[in-house]
């Protein structure tokens, strides 16, 4: 399923009296790539949940390609998005290379494509005889970008990433994060990604969409973001551009 265009016309989600998502309205092109920022608990996963059609419960509407996704099937809907969970969500009884494959064998097959498992492999910066491992044997920074593969495996063209690189140290982040950019303008992807990492959604990111107790307070490129006055996104994005600032002067003075 080719995906060109997601619109959120006025959604929100409520659970047990508590108003998760309110009054959203956006809009993202095939070929952005888009982060999302936020305190804990801004409804971030909530938002990701509600594009896949994995929360039933909500209100207003989220449209593929003018499509409202309430009338469409969930499974074509799914063949046609990578989700990587925040929580990783790997198989623990199946190996690495069988995790990876899993949407062939959800799809029906017998078996999965050693030839993309491998080049995911090799995408992801993992060796390849790490394909016979077992989710357990692996750190967690490893998990992570199995998970990444396991959502790239069926060239989704739209991938949702949950904090996708929340376990690994700063150096692998960075490499990581510019070779998953790069995967995703040589595929043409749309992709939504959720980030703790405020610097790593500015350097990364087409738009960032900043949210705030359930509302998107702001959706823009990394520069007007940069030098919005609202206060909430100023508290987001401060202490990042002030690390900055500090180790540019510090590299400055040696
Ligand atoms: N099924 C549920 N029932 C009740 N409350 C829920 C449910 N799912 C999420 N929430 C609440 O909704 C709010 C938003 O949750 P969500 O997981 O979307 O936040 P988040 O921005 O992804 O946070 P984090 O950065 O910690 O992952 C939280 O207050 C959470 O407790
Ligand atoms: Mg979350």
């Amino acid at each position: 399923m080719d995906i060109a265009r997601i619109e959120l016309s006025d959604l929100a989600l409520e659970k047990g009296g508590t108003r998760i998502l309110r009054g959203i309205d956006l809009a993202i092109a095939k070929g952005e790539f888009v982060a999302v920022i936020g305190a804990s608990g801004a409804g971030k996963t909530s938002l990701l949940r509600c594009i896949n059609a994995l929360v039933p419960d909500y209100s207003g509407r989220v449209l593929i390609d003018g499509k409202d996704t309430a009338g469409l099937s969930h499974q074509q809907l799914r063949r046609g998005i990578g989700y990587v969970l925040q929580n990783i969500g790997l198989f623990p009884h199946r190996t690495v290379a069988e995790n990876i494959g899993m949407p062939s064998r959800i799809a029906g097959k017998r078996r999965h494509d050693e030839a993309r498992v491998a080049e995911l492999l090799e995408m992801m910066e993992l060796p390849a005889d790490m394909a016979r491992r077992y989710p357990a044997e692996l750190s967690g920074g490893q998990a992570q970008r199995v998970a990444i593969a396991r959502a790239l495996y069926s060239r989704p063209a739209l991938m949702l990433l949950d904090e996708p690189f929340g376990a690994l140290d700063p150096a692998t982040r960075a490499s990581l994060g510019e070779a998953y950019r790069k995967r995703h303008d040589e595929a043409g992807l749309t992709s939504v990604m959720v980030t703790h990492d405020v610097a790593e959604a500015l350097a990364l990111a087409d738009r960032v969409l900043v949210m705030h107790g359930g509302k998107a307070i702001a959706f823009a490129p990394p520069a007007q973001l940069a030098a919005s006055d609202d206060a909430a996104v100023r508290a987001l994005v401060d202490p990042p551009l002030r690390q900055a600032r500090a180790l540019l002067d510090l590299k400055g003075g040696a």
